[in-house]
């Protein structure tokens, strides 16, 4: 096991009606004039939007909005936040939705004590420094923003889609309540239960050895996702299935599966330019990446793909060869994201072969990528041809 330090600071309030809490939250955490920020249509559709601007409004905080967060959250909606932190003097930030509101309210948070463009923190020009604090209720179990110190961003110009990191993009506060996971829609279900995956195995796959308390986490947030995602396809309101994928979701990503091991993200960052060169949900495309890096992968490393063949998709052990297993795991993945409606080639998303070189070398634009196994843009070529 490598050294590590694990900071993880956000306070989780879990379970049935919790939105309801958010005013005391905020004041709890200072804040006074407050940014509520959300995407589209489903939060005011399901009526948590006027729940939560109840809540704030009724314990007296001061409230201004900013809708319209689009998947793949956009950096020109960030700017017109930051302007608007700016010249109201918000002091807190309400992050209601999934990873893209959260995302771009991080976005927001960091510019606003920012003289330049926010654009510079995404194309590490800048550091993030001290930021706006964040509060989140989520509403979509997938991304692990809720946690985390990451915010991905889309530049529209360019089609660039790039992450900047910082401790005090961390939000303050998480609210998890399954409840408000009831009116998904099947594919993002989906979609954010293939990121939720794609977020372990990113961690899951590494060179390092004796980290068999985390291959043991790993393995259980794993199978406990996969099993529970049936659950709520078949009926939409189990809150109980929703809980074991909503707090594994956010375990998924707070990085305790990733304490004292090398990680990878070679995948993750194969898919941003998937999601920013065709906009496609980043989940979708991770179901996609995911087994064509393992097929070019594997051998690096044989055991622990046999590991995870056995461990997580039961394969037997017994009968046949290591590779045999190992493909015979990845199958059983593969199986499994189609089970569940997510394409697992880029065909089956309708994503022709004339782009592969130009976004393998976007990938590869602050150098090689991958901690599993170093990939260069010839790689990146291979791996996106193997997912044809
Ligand atoms: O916009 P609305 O109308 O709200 O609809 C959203 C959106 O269309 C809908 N939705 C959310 N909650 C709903 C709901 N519909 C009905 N009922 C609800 N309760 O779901 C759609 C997708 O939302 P989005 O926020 O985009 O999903 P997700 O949470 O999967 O976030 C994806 C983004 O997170 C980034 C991805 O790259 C992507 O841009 N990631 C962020 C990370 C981080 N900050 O740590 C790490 C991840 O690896 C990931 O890269
Ligand atoms: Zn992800």
């Amino acid at each position: 096991m490598l050294n590590f330090e694990y900071y993880n600071p956000t306070k989780i309030i879990f379970g049935k009606e919790t939105q309801n809490q958010i005013g005391d939250l905020v004041k709890a955490y200072g804040g006074n004039r407050v940014l509520l920020h959300y995407g589209g249509s489903s939060a005011k559709k399901s009526g948590v939007y006027d729940q939560v601007m109840r809540a704030l409004k009724e314990s007296g905080l001061t409230v201004f909005e900013l809708g319209g967060v689009k998947p793949n959250p956009r950096v020109s909606l960030i700017r017109e936040g930051v302007t608007l932190c700016k010249q109201e003097g918000i002091d807190f930030i309400v992050a209601l939705g999934g990873g893209s509101v959260i995302d771009s309210a991080k976005g927001i948070a960091a510019g606003s004590y920012y003289d330049g463009d926010v654009w510079d923190f995404y194309m590490k020009k800048a550091p993030v420094g001290q930021a706006l604090p964040i509060g989140v209720i989520l509403t979509i179990p997938a991304a692990g923003s809720e946690t985390s110190a990451g915010s991905v961003v889309t530049n529209e110009e360019g089609h660039y889609k790039r992450d900047c990191q910082g401790e005090t993009l961390i939000p303050k506060f998480a609210v998890l309540n399954p409840q408000l996971c009831f009116t998904l829609p099947d594919y993002q279900v989906s979609a954010g239960v293939s990121d939720i995956l794609a977020h372990v195995m990113e961690r899951y796959f590494t060179n390092t050895e004796h980290v068999d308390l985390t291959d043991r986490l790993c393995e259980a947030t794993m199978r406990t996702v996969i099993q529970n995602v049936r659950l709520v396809r078949e009926n939409k309101e189990n809150y109980d299935a929703w809980a074991e994928i909503m707090w594994a979701g956010t375990i998924a990503h707070n990085n305790l599966l990733g304490t004292g091991r090398e990680q990878d993200w070679g995948s993750h960052n194969i898919e941003h330019e998937l999601s920013a060169e065709y906009d496609i949900a980043h989940g979708a495309g991770l179901a996609i990446i995911f087994p064509a890096w393992m097929k070019y992968v594997y051998r690096e490393n044989i055991h622990r793909f046999v590991q995870f063949a056995v461990r997580v998709w039961d394969v037997d052990f017994a009968c046949e060869r290591p590779e045999e297993i190992v493909l015979e795991g990845i199958r059983r993945m593969e199986g499994f994201f189609r089970s569940i409606g997510m394409p697992v080639r880029l065909s089956e998303a309708g994503i022709g072969e004339d782009r592969f070189e130009q976004m393998a070398e976007k990938a590869c634009m602050f150098g090689s990528i991958g901690g599993f196994k170093k990939l260069s843009e010839q790689d990146i070529v291979e791996i996106f041809r193997i997912a044809r």
